[in-house]
């Protein structure tokens, strides 16, 4: 497989990062993961924004030529590595880069590290046809979570959590209140209206979910940003998440408990179909 590092396209055996990387050490850095259906990214635009959210939140320059550089990567090892015609996710990740370990920032000649890889991806649709089981997981997160770094500790033991209990999602609960997934954004639909938690610091703001409140607008299906309580989970109709390699996953139990008739609800059925007509 050949990845992009630092400026080479390399055979993914080849591609070797530093001990001294500062991603390894301190998870400095930060990550987009954009899907890529027969060749054409999703959304591209979306995902370098929030990259450059990201970096401008860690202080961190754009380490690319231009803004559309990422994108060309991506095309090139679709294309390197056979994609074109298939399902694909690309991932991206830049580092503050190597240097000697010291907390604080390293000197300004420090190269960030810049990694790209293209892989083959394959929808969950056996799971969305039943639909997915999730649990509840308290959110011990920072206080940044709209930003995409690479820190994922807290979302890695949820989804392991999840995993354990034979469930595809972890629900992140925090107050009494729903942020988000462990990898998703979660929504919840009562009364023909659907919440999700509003794109505060609190949440990563999807790309998914952004189209998906475009989507939605689209269709006629209300739509409330704001926090949703947990309580809400147990009468709602519908539970959904969203992200790029789950699309619109209904959720029919959660912690065990059936949620509304116990099968992928209409809202959801609507939106990932207005999702897969969107992305082509
Ligand atoms: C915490 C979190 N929330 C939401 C999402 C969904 O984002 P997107 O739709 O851009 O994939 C992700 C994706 O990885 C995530 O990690």
């Amino acid at each position: 497989m050949l990845v992009y590092l630092n400026g080479e396209y390399v055979d993914s055996s080849r591609a070797l990062v530093s001990v001294d990387d500062r991603g390894f050490l301190f998870g400095d850095g930060v990550y987009e993961v954009t899907r890529a259906l027969r060749g054409r990214q999703f959304e591209p635009e979306r995902h370098t924004q929030r990259l450059r959210r990201g970096l401008d939140g860690l202080d961190l320059r754009w380490p690319f030529a231009d803004e559309r550089e990422p994108e060309e990567i991506g095309r090139r090892l679709l294309e390197e590595n056979a994609l074109v015609g298939r399902d694909a996710v690309i991932y991206l990740q830049v580092t503050r880069g190597a240097a000697p370990r010291t907390h604080h920032f390293p000197p300004e000649s420090t190269r960030p590290t810049v990694y790209l890889a293209a892989r083959a991806f394959s929808a969950p649709e056996e799971l969305r046809a039943r639909g997915a089981d999730a649990i509840t997981h308290p959110d011990l997160r920072w206080a940044r979570c709209d930003l995409k770094t690479v820190n994922l500790l807290p979302n890695v033991l949820a989804k392991q959590a999840a995993t354990a209990a034979g469930a595809f999602e972890a629900v992140f609960t925090r107050d009494g209140l729903v942020t988000e997934g462990a990898n998703t954004n979660v929504w919840v639909v009562a009364d023909g209206v659907a919440r999700t938690h509003p794109a505060t610091h609190a949440i990563l703001g999807g790309v998914t979910r952004d189209v998906v409140l475009e989507l939605a607008a689209s269709a006629g299906i209300p739509v409330i940003e704001e926090p949703v309580r947990v309580d809400a989970l147990w009468s709602a109709d519908e539970v959904f998440v969203t992200s790029t390699t789950s699309d619109v996953m209904p959720v029919v139990r959660i912690d065990g408990r059936t949620i509304g008739a116990g099968a992928p609800g209409p809202v959801a059925r609507t939106l990932y179909d207005a999702l897969v007509a969107r992305m082509g």
